[in-house]
């Protein structure tokens, strides 16, 4: 039992999708959500300096006594969690692309997956494409420029619309039937995808399966927060604080963190 808040950070603005899942489902946790957005897009940096990165937002998240973690970007799970894991002893909630279902349902037997490289160029990818597609077809595409145009507050711009249909044609050709939303700035990206998808196209992504885990992990280890009062919420940024209220639809304050 522990009413200690939940950290949750991310290379940016987007995990913001995930908190929303989590703190639907689990109204009476205190959060704390970093947005590591001066060093965005991790995307391109290399397993080391996400890790490095990764190993700043724990420290600053345990400095606010955090009794559980959730790393509420692929990039950073796919590069970083192991090493997270076996150096601090608080759990840790990590997110990756849900192949699996997709790959579970298909019927044209033809997925597509949109995320960073360094989530696509990853093991930990690799290991779970290799288990649960290697009889389908995936196709995969780096979303190169999505993750800056979102933390620049041209989420909903022709720039946007245009690289999206550029990244989902070939998946449109190889006749996808799930596209995998591999990076959480992503879901944010639904509505124009729902513009430039046939009907039958599943967009699919982790925010909720996180979620659940999350509450899986914390009954797990006795540390729910059982006691009634208000939940507290705190959003830390070291970028454009306007950017990221846009995303938060309650007005929830944010701080602007040197960090
Ligand atoms: N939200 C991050 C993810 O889920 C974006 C990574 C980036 O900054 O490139 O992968």
């Amino acid at each position: 039992m522990s009413n200690k808040p939940i950290g949750i950070f991310d290379s940016g603005v987007g995990g913001t999708s995930i908190w929303k899942e989590i703190h639907q489902l689990l109204p009476h946790e205190h959060t704390i959500y970093l947005s590591d957005s001066i060093n965005a897009p991790y995307g391109p940096k290399g397993k080391e300096r996400i890790t490095e990165l990764s190993i700043k937002n724990t420290e600053l998240l345990l400095k606010k006594d955090c009794k559980l973690i959730v790393v509420a970007c692929n990039t950073a799970t796919t590069n970083a969690i192991d090493y997270l894991r076996q150096n601090y002893s608080i759990p840790f909630i990590g997110i990756e692309p849900a192949i699996k279902p997709a790959a579970l349902h298909t019927q044209t037997k033809a997925i597509g997956i949109l995320a960073t490289k360094g989530t696509l160029t990853s093991a930990l990818f690799s290991k779970t494409s290799g288990k649960f597609a290697k009889d389908i077809k995936v196709i995969e595409r780096e979303g190169k420029g999505i993750v800056e145009l979102i933390e620049s507050g041209k989420l909903n711009s022709d720039e946007m619309k245009a690289l999206l249909a550029e990244y989902i044609q070939p998946m449109l050709d190889a006749n996808i039937d799930h596209l995998v939303l591999g990076c959480t700035h992503y879901p944010y990206l639904v509505p124009i995808l729902l513009e430039l998808l046939p009907k039958h196209v599943k967009i699919i992504d982790s925010g909720e399966a996180v979620a659940r885990q999350t509450k899986a992990v914390l009954e797990k280890h006795n540390l729910l927060n059982i006691t009634r009062v208000s939940p507290k919420t705190e959003f830390y940024t070291n970028g454009n604080i306007g950017v990221m209220h846009s995303l938060l639809e309650q007005k929830n304050s944010v701080e602007f963190l040197k960090f």
